[in-house]
């Protein structure tokens, strides 16, 4: 082992090798880089290598950093460097380590220095870890299964992405929470992914000849996406930006898109003599499963707040639960996680379920809108509430997928998860409390949203907290009994 000087001695001058074992493993990274930087290591020293890569003919392989155990100097890393270092991590650019640590190191004596965005290194940092989101994105939305035949009369599907960079670990949450009740693989080149309903199993990088080509689904998906694609959007850029043609050969609608572009014009035309625009209401084929839905919503533009910079958020939850709880919209930290309710009103809902005994695994959880709507405010973005109009238009989705899961009861909270549920506007004061039956046999509940009480403070906080409560033990009841029929 190398003789090394501790931190408050000076810089250390051995070259150092850090070996990746994964070209993904911000943790080890991390790990690595605090000690690094506890023994005043420069980044000049450092040489990261990942598998395959090619190392430092400088670095001493196997030199050992000191262990500090309770002594160690302490390591600032603001939360914003670990966010954007995290993701920047994934990048396929084979300088990205050795960058998040110049950062790091440079972080120790400037804390700010996140914020100077005519920094080159934080320039170059965050525009690594803006190709991440984005790659992300286009993974979570252009993914489709198909199904294959596994030989043993279980229906599997696999799909085939081709990721930039190294994202694939990174979205194995996503998809094993939004597919939970499939048995699936995605295979990629870098890597694949096997759920089997239970757990998740890493494999080797694939080829696309391992995926399957089209099967049965996908001419219901070519009439689908027709019958939603709406010509008077049309903007060919945006388009394109949005779905860049690279992922259109493992998209069965995307065989349909010049077609669709050619006749573009004349079915507009055809639009304005017939006099309207068309709604989500008039949908040809209505998705059959929750998957066809989450890949569906990404591309619904029959609402202006989908051409906003945001992503749909489907619902979850489990495909037979009891109870389906409505929400009205996704926020921001819905809308960067693609989860519902996991920001502050989905915490404290989280609270409130939890005092009134109700498990929110076993509710299907979902939004009244797919979309978030907002105002842009700097680098902010306000949430705006939804028109009557665009409610309307969303209830498409709210109702295909309690067609799918046939809960027994539906919690709706706020007015606009009630308008999604019933078509017309109602006071929740008046309405809480008073179960109303649904066309499918369920039974509607109604009550505040917990972002309500969010905006109160005091007596008034605690007044609807207490009514908020009373409302859930009341769901709690009635859900028992319902579940016993
Ligand atoms: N508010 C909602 O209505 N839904 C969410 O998912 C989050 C906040």
């Amino acid at each position: 082992m190398k003789a090394v000087v501790p931190h408050s001695r000076g810089k250390l001058s051995t070259h150092y090798a850090v070996a990746m074992p994964r070209p993904d493993d911000f943790a080890f990274w991390r790990g690595q880089a605090r000690q690094l930087i506890q023994c005043n290591v420069s980044p000049e020293y450092v040489a990261w290598t990942e598998p395959g890569g090619s190392g430092d003919l400088f670095a001493s392989e196997g030199a050992r950093l000191p262990e500090f155990g309770k002594n160690a100097p302490f390591v600032r890393a603001s939360r914003q460097f670990i966010s954007v270092a995290q993701n920047a991590a994934l990048h396929s650019e084979s300088g990205r380590f050795a960058l998040i640590y110049r950062l790091l190191w440079r972080l120790q004596t400037n804390p700010r220095i996140m914020e100077d965005k005519t920094d080159p290194d934080v320039r170059y940092v965050e525009e690594l870890a803006k190709n991440v989101r984005r790659d992300s994105h286009k993974m979570r939305a252009f993914v489709r299964f198909r199904k294959v035949n596994d030989g043993k009369g279980t229906d599997h599907y696999a799909a085939w992405f081709e990721p930039d960079h190294h994202i694939l670990r990174a979205n194995a949450g996503f998809f094993r929470r939004r597919f939970a009740n499939m048995q699936w693989s995605i295979l990629t080149p870098r890597g694949t992914l096997h759920w089997n309903g239970k757990a998740m199993h890493e494999g080797p990088p694939a080829r696309r000849e391992d995926a399957p080509g089209d099967d049965p689904m996908e001419d219901l998906w070519r009439k689908y996406y027709a019958s939603i694609f709406n010509p008077a959007r049309l903007k060919v850029g945006a388009m394109l930006s949005e779905m860049p043609k690279k992922y259109w050969k493992n998209l069965p609608e995307a065989s349909l898109i010049p077609e669709l572009i050619a006749g573009a014009q004349a079915r507009e035309a055809q639009m304005v003599d017939a006099g309207k625009s068309r709604s989500g209401q008039e949908f040809e084929n209505t998705p059959e499963t929750l998957p066809a839905i989450e890949s569906a919503i990404q591309t619904c533009r029959q609402c202006p707040i989908g051409n906003l910079d945001n992503h749909a958020v489907m619902g979850e939850g489990p495909l037979s639960a009891n109870l389906m709880i409505v929400g009205e919209q996704p926020g921001d930290h819905e809308d960067t996680t693609g989860r519902p309710f996991v920001g502050p009103a989905g915490q404290l809902l989280d609270v409130h379920l939890e005092k009134a005994g109700i498990d929110r695994g076993a509710a299907y959880v979902t939004n009244a809108i797919k979309h978030f709507k907002y105002l842009p405010r700097g680098k902010r973005r306000i949430h705006q509430s939804p028109g009557a109009k665009e409610i309307d238009t969303c209830r498409w989705w709210q109702e295909a997928e309690r067609t799918i899961v046939k809960p027994k009861l539906v919690l709706a909270m706020g007015a606009s998860a009630a308008r999604s549920l019933l078509g017309k506007t109602v006071s929740i004061t008046k309405a809480r409390g008073t179960p109303v039956p649904l066309e499918d046999g369920s039974e509607l509940w109604i009550t505040a949203h917990p972002s309500y009480l969010l905006r109160l403070d005091g007596e008034a906080r605690e007044k609807q907290a207490r009514l908020f409560d009373a409302d859930l033990s009341a769901v709690k009841i009635r859900l028992a009994e319902l579940s016993t029929h």
